[in-house]
């Protein structure tokens, strides 16, 4: 049997990290094999690929550009990490995956969504995650949880902070127009009570295969 695809996404500071660290502890535990990834990056070509376009000033790349390299490395991500996991009956959880492109790239950057379907369409065909977790959490507290953070400042974290209301409104569309696969969580809960809220998302979305 095959394995499943679940992507984590959110803004800066959203706290995903730590929720796909839990989610697999939680999957390990229940005897599933967890293959951990994120976008941009996850391989060693995709992590070259992830400093060029998340290093340096703003204006090194357009919209546009960021979404050929994004896809890029999703393209080689896929081919080489994800699908092989999954057809081994793994379950692969991402830090990111295509919706970042649609919102950062699209809703937030200004490249039409037309233009980012077809090149989704060429590349992944209809390959797709097959739950989504969007993390949600104001603005203000992202960008606020991020500037505690010792790690360098990317590109994106450059950005003014319209840039980001239109990278959470971006998230809350997708949420709206995919309601099957996308599930939107408060993140202004406790890391626990998220944790435990994504959970039972997971138990609800893959019930027979995780009836304990
Ligand atoms: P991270 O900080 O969550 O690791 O993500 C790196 C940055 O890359 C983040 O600011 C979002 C951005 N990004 C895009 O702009 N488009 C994409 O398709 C992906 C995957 C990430």
């Amino acid at each position: 049997m095959s394995g499943h695809f679940i992507t984590f996404e959110g803004g800066e500071g959203a706290g995903k990290s730590t929720q796909i660290a839990a989610l697999h502890d939680f999957l390990t535990s229940r005897g599933i094999s967890v293959v951990c990834t994120r976008e941009p990056g996850g391989t060693p070509n995709a992590e070259l690929l992830r400093d060029l376009v998340v290093l340096g000033e703003t204006g090194r790349w357009s919209a546009l550009e960021e979404m050929l390299i994004m896809y890029t490395a999703r393209s080689e991500l896929v081919r080489t990490l994800i699908k092989p996991a999954l057809k081994e009956g793994r379950w692969v959880l991402s830090d990111r995956f295509f919706d970042s492109t649609t919102v950062y790239q699209g809703y937030a950057g200004g490249v039409p969504l037309s233009r980012i379907r077809k090149l989704n369409e060429i590349v992944l065909g209809n390959f797709g995650p097959d739950l989504t977790l969007i993390l949600d959490v104001p603005t203000n507290t992202g960008l606020h949880r991020v500037a505690s953070r010792a790690e360098t400042i990317s590109r994106f974290e450059k950005q003014k902070v319209t840039f980001y209301e239109q990278v959470r409104d971006g998230y809350l569309q997708i949420a709206k127009e995919n309601p099957k696969r996308c599930q939107v969580i408060d993140g202004t809960q406790s890391q626990m009570d998220v944790s435990q809220q994504i959970e039972q998302i997971v138990v609800k979305h893959f019930d027979a295969e995780l009836a304990p």
